[in-house]
């Protein structure tokens, strides 16, 4: 008799792929496509409870061991760390951290300390202690293009998709700080707990990713 694990599932871009890719693999979401405001979602024929949470929050359930498993994109896992195994690139999702600037901006050309706005402020931290470059970051909260537009930085670290959002702003990548993509996650324990049952669920949303890469 299989135990039901739950799955921490990130709401939002992420939750329809998810379920795209689940309904592909042989499991029932019914009852998570049409959720309302019910938070917790039982697959009708799979041992297996659909939780929808935020993306960080996605992290915290799965690394304190109340999901077994996640998904969530890179930059989530990228910002907020954490003890868990990161086991499968489920290929949706797709988009990049860029560090972005206005039009015309000579980022590397001057020698003073420069300021950088994101949402990101670890991601932003890392990509430029790795390049033994001091900076000021101003954390903000969403629309980061605004803090160069408006003065307050000299770039931002930001996700990019299409990139309409900074061509709409007048403003330019410069470079890529990392690719981004949703990620299955597990949790430790889990993984040794119902090694068979994770095993199998892998190997069902695996063999449906290389049947449409
Ligand atoms: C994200 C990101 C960019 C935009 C990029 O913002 O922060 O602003 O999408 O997408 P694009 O390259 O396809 O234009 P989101 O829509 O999540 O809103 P926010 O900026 O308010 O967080």
């Amino acid at each position: 008799m299989n135990e039901r694990m739950r799955i921490a599932i990130t709401k939002g871009r992420l939750l329809d792929k998810s379920v795209k890719l689940f309904e592909q693999a042989g499991f029932d979401c019914g009852p998570v496509k049409n959720p309302g405001r019910c938070l917790v979602h039982s697959l009708p024929n799979y041992p297996l409870d659909a939780v929808l949470a935020k993306a960080p929050d996605v992290i915290t359930y799965v690394e304190n061991g109340v999901c077994d498993l996640g998904i969530v994109g890179r930059d989530t896992i990228l910002e907020k760390g954490g003890t868990f195994y990161e086991v499968l690139d489920l290929g949706f999702g797709k988009c990049r951290f860029a560090l972005a600037v206005k039009e015309g901006t000579d980022f590397y050309g001057t020698y003073k300390t420069r300021r950088i706005a994101s949402k990101y402020p670890e991601v932003t931290r890392a990509f430029f202690e790795k390049k033994g470059m001091d900076v000021d970051i101003i954390k903000i909260e969403g629309s980061v293009e605004l803090a160069p537009i408006l003065g307050l930085t000299d770039a931002i670290v930001d996700i990019v998709e299409t990139g309409a959002t900074l061509k709409a702003n007048g403003l330019v990548p410069i470079e890529t700080v990392a690719d981004v993509s949703a990620r299955l996650i597990v949790n430790t324990a889990s993984m040794k707990l119902y090694k068979n049952q994770i095993s199998d669920f892998i190997a069902r949303c695996e063999a449906e990713l290389e049947g449409n890469p």
